[in-house]
């Protein structure tokens, strides 16, 4: 076909991929085609307009490695990744819920007793006892459940954001077994909110469309146990000033946490503690895949 205008090329560029073997890859190229050429002709996107969509698509590209996933900060922002999440997990309402996985996990955090360690290893901040429970819809405990935790520091920053980091200095995260009560306990400091990373391609959108960059203050949570779909979510700080604007649409009512503060004293593990500090109490719901 020759002659093609902004209007027959779709019918054109849809006709080269309709034979597309795989029908699930067919689905998503036909779909993709349409809505691309729609939001084009919708807004009447110019030739320059085009290069810098493409030139900001090649920045977000190149500044991504292993450790920097710029991509998928992007489609945090822009709600996409927060979108998929919700469709593919149509909860119970027993369940709690998911929320986006976010780039600062780490494979191979180290393994921690059951109860008591002491996360934070030295990392600064208000002192917190987690006390948490994995139960089933019907409140039976999920027992030896592997469960993993990661969270940032006082400052806002993941132990991963350090360059040259190596696993063996892993602050702020680690991997738990469920005991036979679904419980498992640790001693940390207590979240802050902090800005997702500003100073690349998605900062500069988040710049120029005029939004903040902030994250209300959490600790990452991610539970798998067979039998049961993985829990991957967030335990937020009730009255954090940004649970209503979340940089990354991540915040669902159900996964905010009653930290509560208490004055110097003794904490949950008998230790004397001369500064004002934090427990939290939470209870995770898996729900079953069978
Ligand atoms: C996080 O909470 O670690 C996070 C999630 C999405 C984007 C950036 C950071
Ligand atoms: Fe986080």
């Amino acid at each position: 076909m020759i002659n093609l205008d902004e209007f027959t090329i779709t019918e054109e560029a849809l006709r080269r991929v309709g034979h597309t073997e795989n029908p699930r890859l067919r689905e998503i190229m036909i779909s993709l085609i349409e809505h691309l050429h729609g939001f084009a002709r919708e807004v009447k996107l110019t030739e320059q307009e085009w290069l810098e969509g493409v030139t900001f698509l090649t920045r977000t590209g190149q500044i991504s490695d292993s450790v920097r996933q710029e991509m998928i900060l992007l489609s945090d922002t822009l709600g996409l990744s927060q979108l998929v999440v919700a469709q593919s997990h149509s909860r119970p309402a027993e369940a709690t819920e998911q929320t986006v996985f976010g780039p600062f996990h780490v494979e191979g955090a180290p393994n921690q007793p059951t109860h008591g360690a002491d996360i934070a290893r030295g990392a600064l901040g208000e002192p917190l006892w987690v006390a948490a429970r994995v139960v089933d819809a019907t409140g039976k405990p999920v027992s030896g459940a592997v469960v993993d935790v990661w969270q940032a520091d006082a400052s806002g920053f993941y132990d991963v954001q350090n360059v040259n980091w190596q696993i063996d200095e892993a602050r702020l995260r680690a991997v738990f077994k469920t005991d036979a009560d679904g419980r498992f306990s640790f001693r940390s400091i207590m979240p802050v909110g902090y800005p997702i990373p500003s100073d690349g391609p998605v900062g500069e959108m988040m710049r120029a469309t005029n939004r903040h960059s902030m994250r209300p203050a959490h600790i990452h949570f991610m539970i798998k146990q067979a039998g049961f779909d993985v829990l991957v979510t967030h335990v937020f700080v009730e009255g954090d000033e940004y649970l209503d604007s979340d940089a990354v649409f991540g915040v669902r009512s159900s996964c905010i946490g009653n930290y509560v503060r208490h004055e110097p004293g003794t904490a949950p593990d008998e230790t004397w503690v001369v500064s004002p500090f934090y427990t939290l109490d939470y209870t995770f719901k898996l729900e079953r895949n069978d």
